[in-house]
């Protein structure tokens, strides 16, 4: 098109050349006189307009051209902008500049593909070639090596590790799926609708307490009022020598205990004039238990029990009466944990011993309003050889140490039946020693701090025996 042009303008200069190319003369009179050859003595009129007419459709069509490839041109901007995009991610990623997770790389990929098929698209509708266009389709193919590439130099293959555990799990699932035969009855929670403690899962580490592990006693758990809210989830460190309770931290669901957001204090003591320090209202020891919104706990340095109401901050107390304290029948594990709460499906609890019973585990019924005993039943268990216990519809599960890693409930004692067993239930501890235990009816949970470590156990249970 442009050369037609060009002829066009051409044939118009050669005509006004040919023109001037004249011998001028001047006659007698003194006047000028010219005389013009033409090169053709008919103008080719007729030519000329054949040729504007072919010159504007020309001209509309490369207009249209000139458009097309602004489009083009529009487009490749944007893809050589997002290109730019994409390698400065790959750079980031490659620098180490920030942890990237397979999700960055699934994303890049996925963004690369796109690329891809748009400029394969781009290269067809140009029908041909377009140096641009080729070299960004080696640039985005170059890409596409890198970040294949970078996915395999991942140092600790954790990609790959991570992809291996998912196909493995959803083998599991499969297997599981396939396998439908029901050994275990259906959990109800809060019901006591099976025939007692069967096993422990493995455990599983919640979180550190937010003091961090020097603080190695305390407590943590949820409401095990059966049917109580289970969103607040409580933790109680205590002093690093194991003795006061002074702050109960609670966080309103479990992602923030995760993520230590939202929390709110509690503090037991009351600071006096000249600095000194009430610590009346506080706790003694890892046996606190929330139930029903309130914490119960032995108050410190009494053999009194403690009620602390959430809402209202008032102390509630009572006199246990013949309980030993302050470290005359503590557990094994675990100093100034003489009086230990508990809650199961039946109510609350108290772990205790006493003089008269030669420092062996003594169970009682307790009344969470009034704080008074209702019923209490001796064992023959001696309660410094044990680590820690709590309560499952009204069955004491005792527990000991066997190794650092491992402690087994090895002790029985039914409120029902009023008669105690020997058992052999080992499962495996995180830290050396145990703390606090808690069983939550409403999951079926026992709840470990174990060394500063929040843990958390399931708990199966046997199918009730059909006594027919
Ligand atoms: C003009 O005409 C003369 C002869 O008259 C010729 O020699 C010359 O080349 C012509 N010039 C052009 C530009 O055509
Ligand atoms: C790349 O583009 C995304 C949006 O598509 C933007 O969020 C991101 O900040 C850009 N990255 C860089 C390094 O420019
Ligand atoms: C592409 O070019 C070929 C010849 O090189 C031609 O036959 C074909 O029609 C063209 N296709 C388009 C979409 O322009
Ligand atoms: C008890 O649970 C542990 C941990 O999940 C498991 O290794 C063990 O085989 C289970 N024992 C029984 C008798 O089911
Ligand atoms: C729980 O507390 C409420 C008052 O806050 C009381 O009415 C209710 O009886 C308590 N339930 C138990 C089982 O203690």
């Amino acid at each position: 098109m442009l050369a037609l042009l060009i002829f066009t303008v051409g044939l118009l200069h050669a005509h006004a050349v040919s023109m001037m190319n004249s011998t001028g003369t001047v006659n007698e009179e003194g006047v000028c006189q010219c005389s013009v050859i033409l090169p053709d003595n008919t103008f080719p009129a007729d030519r000329l307009e054949v040729l504007e007419v072919s010159s504007r459709e020309l001209s509309t069509s490369v207009h249209q051209e000139i458009i097309k490839i602004q489009n083009y041109q529009a487009t490749l901007t944007e893809y050589i902008f997002k290109l730019k995009n994409l390698t400065r991610r790959v750079e980031i990623i490659e620098l180490g500049g920030i942890s990237y997770t397979e999700l960055d790389f699934e994303l890049l990929k996925i963004e690369i593909r796109e690329m891809e098929s748009l400029v394969v698209k781009l290269k067809q509708s140009f029908n041909g070639s377009s140096t641009l266009v080729e070299s960004l389709f080696v640039e985005i193919h170059n890409i596409a090596a890198m970040v294949n590439q970078l996915e395999s130099y991942d140092k600790n293959n954790v990609l790959a590790v991570r992809r291996e555990i998912a196909s493995l799990r959803k083998k599991l699932e499969d297997c599981k799926k396939n396998q439908d035969i029901p050994t275990l009855p259906p959990v109800s929670y809060g019901t006591c609708n099976h025939g007692g403690l069967k096993n422990i899962s493995k455990p599983f580490v919640v979180q550190l307490n937010w003091l961090g592990f020097t603080y190695k006693f305390g407590g943590w758990g949820k409401d095990t009022l059966v049917g109580a809210g289970q969103d607040l989830h409580w933790m109680s460190p205590l002093s690093t020598d194991a003795r006061i309770m002074n702050i109960i931290r609670s966080y309103p669901t479990y992602e923030d205990l995760l993520l230590y957001k939202r929390p709110s204090d509690m503090v037991l003591s009351k600071t006096l004039p000249r600095n000194n320090i009430d610590y009346t209202s506080c706790g003694q020891g890892g046996g606190m238990i929330l139930f029903n919104n309130s914490m119960y706990y032995n108050c410190y340095n009494t053999r009194d029990i403690c009620k602390y109401n959430l809402n209202t901050g008032t102390v509630e107390r009572k006199t246990l009466t013949d309980a030993t304290f302050n470290n005359r029948f503590s557990y094994s594990s675990s100093l100034w944990q003489d009086i230990d709460l508990a809650s199961d499906e039946d109510g609350l609890w108290v772990i205790y011993s006493t003089e008269e019973n030669s420092g062996n585990i003594v169970i009682g019924k307790l009344n969470p309003i009034t704080l008074s005993m209702e019923k209490t039943w001796v064992t023959t268990q001696y309660k410094p050889a044990v680590t820690n216990a709590f309560m499952i519809c009204g069955v004491l599960y005792a527990t000991r140490t066997l190794s650092t890693r491992q402690e087994e409930i090895f002790y029985m004692y039914d409120t029902k039946t009023n008669k105690d067993l020997k058992t052999s239930i080992v499962f495996d501890k995180m830290m050396e020693n145990v703390q606090s235990v808690n069983y939550n009816p409403n999951d079926h949970k026992l709840y470990m701090y174990n060394d500063g470590y929040l843990v958390t156990y399931d708990l199966s249970f046997k199918p009730k025996e059909n006594l027919s």
